[in-house]
């Protein structure tokens, strides 16, 4: 049994297992805390390039949330000591920011998340290290596809598994791996709360999509198999066959006959190539 729970002024969000029903005040919240993201990976597009190491990168992050009177919600957030993860290749998701500097061929994900006034704006996208080849920037070109066509699902009447089937559907369509120890999530208030939004499901199950609703769409695409091991640091996640790894996210808030994407690029620079 669902519940839900209409989140009226602010009151203190607890994770509870409920989902969340936020208005116009949650939307106006989740709007600012979103661009700041968006904002952000605009800014990358022409940082990111072969040499800069990723903890440049993870600095930059940093400097521009600071700057924009926002938080990066990862700093600190159960031990993680940084302000956006950064996952290179084989890398699924949460590679650490370190002295490891970009190269040619590499296809990268940044995934920062503001905090600004207490919402949290959750949002990645992938960046080509000059050429890459083919196969890479397929697989990283369908992953947004993946991407923009689970948000098409995000609407009121339907349930959250609509997402995942769609996704899951145009992923296997070319022989893709959907992973499935990582999922998108509830936010708002919190950084990560209910529902679990798995992004291989089955159309017409979960949780029914209500006005109101906040959450993160993150689905990570393999080029081989779906299986990730996590390393011996807690943190980075790999595929377990080393086949590249693709990942794409936005937060959305579900409106009356859709839903509203609250990290889009301001720039226009949703997916490469963004020249
Ligand atoms: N931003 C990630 C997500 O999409 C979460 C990172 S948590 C961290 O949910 F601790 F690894 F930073
Ligand atoms: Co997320
Ligand atoms: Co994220």
């Amino acid at each position: 049994m669902t519940q839900y729970q209409i989140i009226e002024g602010d009151e203190t969000a607890y994770r509870d297992g409920s989902i969340k029903l936020h208005g116009p005040d949650g939307f106006a919240g989740m709007r600012r805390a979103g661009r700041v993201a968006a904002e952000i990976l605009d800014d990358l597009v022409t940082f990111i390039r072969p040499g800069v190491t990723t903890a440049a990168v993870d600095d930059r992050v940093r400097s521009l949330m600071l700057a924009a009177g926002a938080v990066p919600a990862t700093l600190g957030y159960r031990g993680y000591g940084f302000s956006s993860c950064i996952s290179i290749n084989h890398v699924v998701c949460h590679g650490m920011p370190s002295e490891r500097a970009l190269k040619e061929g590499d296809i990268v994900n940044v995934d920062v998340t503001a905090l600004l006034d207490g919402w949290h704006g959750d949002s990645s996208r992938m960046y080509l290290v000059g050429d890459v080849p083919l196969k890479a920037r397929r697989l990283v070109e369908v992953t947004y596809e993946c991407l923009m066509i689970g948000i098409e699902q995000a609407r009121p009447g339907n349930r959250l598994g609509d997402i995942g089937a769609a996704i899951q559907a145009h992923a296997e369509r070319q022989r893709y791996g959907v992973v499935r120890d990582f999922c998108g999530h509830g936010l708002g208030r919190l950084f990560h709360d209910a529902p679990e939004v798995i992004h291989a499901a089955r159309a017409g199950t979960g949780p029914e999509l209500r006005p109101g609703m906040f959450f993160t769409i993150e689905p990570m695409i393999n080029l081989g198999r779906p299986h990730v091991k996590l390393l011996s640091d807690g943190w980075t996640a790999v595929t377990r066959d080393k086949s590249l790894s693709a990942q794409f996210e936005h937060s959305v808030g579900i409106t009356e006959d859709g839903c509203e994407i609250f990290t889009l690029s301001p720039r226009g620079l949703h997916a490469p190539p963004y020249a």
